[in-house]
């Protein structure tokens, strides 16, 4: 209990400190984090690589990790600094991350910058993809899909209908930039989504989008 609430207090103060980056006032509920997680586990022999993209506080990072098998391995790519240092904190110290601790690596970078040549077989993100700007959001889609292997899985997540509200209490340009959001993820939903998920129980309810190229 109170880790969680140190949890909420560290991601609380880096919403007020950086809302654009952050994207949300607390970190995602245990539906969403399930959902989320929902193909950890069932990877290849093996062993799954797995990339979890904005880990924040952990929230996923804990669903995804009780649920890795064996062989599985995982990054977090993270650009904020203090989630950066709180969670490779939680690796050293709490039981129930140290168990993989050798088999997770915490990145320190956007996940635009991640060139290190390695493909994943599934990847979540967690990244508040309506704050950015269109050519950002496009370049963080074909950052992600070009780290997926042929066959690989992406899972993500948006609140239902947030655009649609955000439009109708903005101006001109905000409008023409969020309609510009929805069409490049409509791009990819259009082609390649196999499976959406309604999380009703989260604080905003969301939609997990399932996508394998
Ligand atoms: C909405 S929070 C999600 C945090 C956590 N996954 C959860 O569900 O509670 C978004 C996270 O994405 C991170 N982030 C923002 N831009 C990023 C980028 N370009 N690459 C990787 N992570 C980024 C933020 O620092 C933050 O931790």
């Amino acid at each position: 209990m109170r880790r969680r609430l140190s949890e909420y207090g560290l991601f609380f103060r880096e919403c007020l400190r950086n809302f654009h980056a952050t994207g949300a006032i607390v970190p995602s509920g245990r539906f969403l984090a399930s959902a989320l997680a929902r193909f950890v586990g069932n990877g290849p022999a093996g062993g799954q690589q797995i990339l979890e993209v904005g880990p924040g506080t952990g929230a996923v990072t804990r669903r995804i990790v009780a649920q890795m098998g064996p062989d599985d391995q995982l990054d977090l790519v993270e650009p904020n600094d203090r989630f950066v240092e709180q969670l490779r904190q939680q690796f050293e110290t709490d039981p129930a991350l140290q168990r993989v601790a050798e088999r997770v690596r915490v990145l320190h970078c956007p996940v635009e910058q991640l060139a290190h040549g390695k493909v994943y077989d599934l990847i979540i993100s967690g990244l508040p993809l309506n704050n950015f700007s269109v050519a950002d959001v496009q370049g963080i889609l074909a950052a992600l899909t070009g780290l997926l292997k042929p066959g690989g899985t992406l899972s993500f997540f948006e609140y239902i209908a947030v655009r649609r509200a955000r439009a109708l209490l903005s101006g001109r340009a905000e409008r023409a930039r969020l309609r510009g959001i929805g069409r490049a993820i409509g791009a990819v939903l259009d082609q390649h989504e196999i499976r959406r998920e309604w999380i009703w129980p989260n604080l905003p309810p969301a939609w997990v989008h399932h996508v394998r190229l």
